[in-house]
């Protein structure tokens, strides 16, 4: 494609051990740990995808948050958001060491006021520089990139989903070499160092590398990606995600072999997240091509979400494209109801790998059962969940991510757990807390209430102090 140049769940602590503790909780005696039925359909993006614990998301503007038309749609189709220019480098850092966080504020606090997981983007990137960065070079440069890193990760800490550490390192055309850049210039190692800076700036958040040209397997481009990953995960270096941009046109078509980038990146060990997703073209042609990547994205269990790169086709940086799910009046296309289909069609992930635990080496008992009938039990009104926490702790602070599975269908859902002594809340997403210490209640969003039976949804939340010894309790309606 020729891109002109061309966005919280669980991470990993930087050095500390890190504690993955699952707690299964009952609510009204009905457990479903491992839902496997179809899907029920929800009317939005956002409902339909967290039905598997996804998120469905969109790129946004700060100057387009007065339009009702668009903030409609926003509010009711999305989960999560991404600044599409708010948070870049240009935006937040204009003068060296005078930043500026106005726009991008209000982008995250319009997310995180609905409870959407808010994607960072992007914090080191040889685009979008300020002219004083772009001006410099070697160890300056260096040390003005890791200063910007740690700068912006901190501000935000507690607030961010996922960042986009680093954007579009590699080249194009060049057989996956590093693309020539002034922060490529300051040593080849700029990229594990802006990876270690924003881990320790923000522990909570998962760090990603994102690039567009890397969704086709047989892309010298992508294999330079892939053997990023790798060698990170094998050298030690805090890396959680990988974000494939997909923009996808004639130059770049929506490659046949997607389904394999996305399960060979997942096998390396990190979160597949699909960060900018528009798909040139209309009508049919276009709606097979986002239900394609959608049911990729489902075959894959850590593929664990998808970003459009805008809402409607005007609002789209390639509008003449036509790229979008809704077009310039904010009305549905088929590519909108490709997608929805294919979201309400998934399969729940499982929330643990199943036991493993060895079957008893001991003769069964010979007596023989009782002839009495079990005591009746009396199903609970209005609908039942069960609740699991997978934590992810760290010196200091902790991310808890809570998966609710639907006994009988819900219409709302609200999770109760004992904050332990001395920790608090500090961020919750797809839920509204109340409360921050002590026993606190995180009830449904608008777009995660209903869940049909043996469904289930995630919510997250960030916390300060240990979250040891947390036990959620679920109720529904
Ligand atoms: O807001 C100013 C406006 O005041 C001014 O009059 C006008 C003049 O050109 O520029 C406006 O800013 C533009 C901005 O978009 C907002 O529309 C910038 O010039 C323009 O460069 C900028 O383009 C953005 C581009 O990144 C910059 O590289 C696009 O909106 C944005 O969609 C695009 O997003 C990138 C991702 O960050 C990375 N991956 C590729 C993706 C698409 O290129």
């Amino acid at each position: 494609m020729t891109q002109q140049s061309a966005s919280r769940p669980r991470r990993r602590g930087p050095r500390a051990a890190l504690a993955t503790i699952a707690v299964v909780a009952l609510a009204a005696g009905t457990a479903m740990l491992y839902a496997t039925s179809a899907s029920a359909q929800s009317a939005t993006l956002g409902a339909a995808a967290a039905q598997s614990g996804r998120y469905f998301g969109a790129a946004i503007a700060a100057n387009k948050l007065g339009d009702s038309t668009y903030v409609n749609i926003l509010n009711r189709e999305f989960n999560s958001v991404t600044a599409e220019n708010e948070m870049k480098i240009n935006a937040t850092e204009p003068q060296q060491n005078r930043f500026d966080f106005s726009s991008g504020d209000r982008i995250v606090n319009h997310g995180i006021s609905r409870g959407m997981a808010v994607r960072g983007h992007t914090l080191a990137w040889h685009s979008q520089q300020p002219a004083w960065m772009e001006q410099m070079e070697g160890t300056a440069l260096r040390n003005a990139m890791l200063n910007h890193v740690t700068q912006v990760a901190t501000y935000y800490r507690g607030k961010i989903h996922s960042w986009d550490v680093v954007n579009e390192a590699f080249d194009d055309g060049n057989a996956g070499a590093r693309r020539n850049s002034n922060l490529q210039r300051t040593g080849n190692d700029w990229i594990e160092a802006a990876f270690r800076a924003a881990r320790a700036a923000d522990p909570g958040a998962k760090l990603c590398y994102n690039d567009y040209n890397i969704d086709n397997w047989s892309w010298a481009k992508t294999q330079a990606a892939y053997n990023l990953v790798r060698d990170f995960k094998q050298r030690g270096v805090p890396i959680d995600c990988i974000g494939l941009q997909s923009h996808f046109n004639a130059q770049s078509p929506y490659p046949s072999n997607y389904r394999t980038t996305l399960s060979s990146f997942a096998a390396l060990g990190v979160d597949v997240q699909i960060t900018e997703l528009d798909i040139e073209g209309s009508g049919t042609a276009q709606a097979n091509s986002y239900r394609g990547v959608v049911n990729d994205c489902l075959a894959v269990a850590r593929c664990t979400g998808i970003t459009v790169w805008g809402i409607r086709d005007s609002d789209s940086w390639r509008s003449y494209g036509t790229p979008l799910l809704f077009d310039n009046n904010g009305n549905k296309k088929p590519a909108y109801d490709a997608t929805l289909a294919a979201l309400n069609s998934g399969t729940p992930v499982p929330t643990t790998a199943p036991p493993t635990t060895v079957p008893p080496t001991t003769a069964p008992p010979t007596t023989a059962p009782p002839t009495t009938a079990p005591p009746p039990t009396t199903p609970p009104p209005g609908g039942s969940c069960s609740a699991t926490v997978s934590l992810n702790q760290w010196q200091g602070g902790f991310v808890a991510t809570v998966r609710v599975t639907a006994g009988s269908s819900t219409n709302s859902w609200a999770v109760t757990m004992t904050i332990p002594s001395g920790a608090a809340v500090t961020n919750t997403w797809n839920a509204q807390a109340s409360g921050s210490t002590g026993s606190v209640r995180f009830a449904n969003v608008s777009y995660n209430g209903r869940i049909a039976a043996g469904q289930s949804t995630e919510f997250g939340f960030q916390g300060t102090g240990s979250g040891s010894g947390m036990t959620p309790s679920c109720s529904s309606s």
